[in-house]
């Protein structure tokens, strides 16, 4: 079966995707067109916006994505979409796209969940990867800790009660006012390296809960506090700031990014704990989602794991963020277990969703 050919697609967010993976593993095309300067404009996500951009930009995603891996859509065995979680007007574009190739070409399609992509394009990177792991799932609406029993078969042991750390990453970023053409969670980064990350007190989220779930709300509020008490004003450019103004907000950077870290990690101490005991043969920690190319994130997680006699698995930056090959490698596992729909009737109008 390492002969199938998969395509995956994935419009759940702002990032329009598509990759061509084979049953090997081995990545033959990966194609991402961001809507960064959209967000710029509008300061965020605006779901009608979001879709309009999917539409222009889904065909020549697709056909880039093709023509990279030196294939046309007879070549393919199956197709692999993204159906959700996410902005039902996005994802509604990728879905179309798909089945229209599936009809025409006469291939199963196979629905994906987001969040599982993320975890399980992991087991694409590490080959020794085994059901059960523990997967840490970190992105900008989403902050899960889950068992991942199986394909298909997962137990949730925390989520956030209201925010993911992304958001705050990406709100941290625009009240310190970053450079936002890239998402906010990097800006951050590249700036926290110049701050002492033990200069401002924040404190960490949920001390008193002794559970595996997350809370960012908090701790956003507190950066925002913090910002306007030491009058750093937003709306001016970091580019155009005093060594002063900019070495503050560095600081910010630098003990936002320590805490919203420390969070995850004691999180992750007690998820270990909580996942043994459901499956004691675990033996992987699974980090994915855009956050997960931090490498604070990356570092002081390995910490953890290595404490506990556990390995770290954890995608190269590209496959942690909104990506197509997720979609297609999650799209091969589930076509090996049979999972996948016939190809969708000819101008069936008809919507998958
Ligand atoms: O998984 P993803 O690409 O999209 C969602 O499904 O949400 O995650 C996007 C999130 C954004 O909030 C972005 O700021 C954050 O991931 N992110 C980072 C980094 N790179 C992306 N956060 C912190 N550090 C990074 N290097
Ligand atoms: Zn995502």
């Amino acid at each position: 079966k390492d002969d199938l050919i998969v395509l995956g697609i994935e419009t759940s967010c702002d990032d329009t995707a598509a990759a061509v993976v084979r049953g090997n593993g081995e990545i033959l095309s990966q194609v991402v067109s961001s809507q960064a300067d959209l967000l710029v404009q509008y300061g965020g996500v605006a779901p009608k916006m979001a879709e309009e951009a999917h539409s222009q930009a889904i065909d020549p995603v697709v056909r880039e994505a093709l023509d990279k891996a030196n294939i046309t859509e007879s070549d393919l065995s199956a197709v692999a979409v993204t159906i959700g979680p996410g902005l039902s007007l996005c994802l509604r574009v990728g879905v179309q796209k798909a089945r229209k190739i599936a009809s025409c070409f006469n291939l199963p399609i196979i629905g994906v969940h987001h969040m599982e992509a993320h975890a399980v394009v992991a087991r694409l990177i590490e080959r020794e990867l085994q059901f059960p792991f523990l997967a840490l799932l970190i992105s900008g609406g989403h902050n899960l800790l889950i068992v991942a029993h199986n394909l298909g078969q997962y137990t949730q042991l925390g989520t956030t009660i209201d925010d993911a750390i992304g958001e705050a990453f990406d709100k941290t970023a625009k009240w310190l006012g970053l450079d936002m053409s890239r998402s906010g969670g990097p800006a951050v980064e590249e700036l926290a390296l110049e701050g002492d990350a033990e200069s401002v007190k924040f404190s960490t989220p949920m001390k008193q809960h002794k559970d595996c779930n997350f809370s960012y709300a908090g701790l956003k509020t507190q950066v925002r506090l913090a910002i306007e008490s030491r009058n750093i004003d937003g709306k001016i450019p970091i580019s155009s700031v005093s060594s002063q103004d900019r070495s503050s907000r560095a600081d910010i950077a630098a003990s936002f990014q320590r805490v919203a870290v420390l969070h995850l990690e004691e999180r992750c101490e007690r998820a270990i704990e909580w996942a043994l005991n459901i499956e004691p043969s675990i033996k992987h920690l699974v980090v994915s989602g855009g956050v997960a190319s931090n490498k604070t994130v990356r570092d002081r997680l390995d910490q953890v794991v290595k404490k506990n006699n556990l390995q770290l698995v954890c995608p190269p930056p590209s496959l942690c963020t909104d990506n197509g090959v997720m979609v297609a490698w999650t799209g091969i596992e589930n076509f090996r277990m049979g999972r996948y729909d016939p190809p969708p009737p000819v101008d069936d109008p008809e919507d998958f969703l």
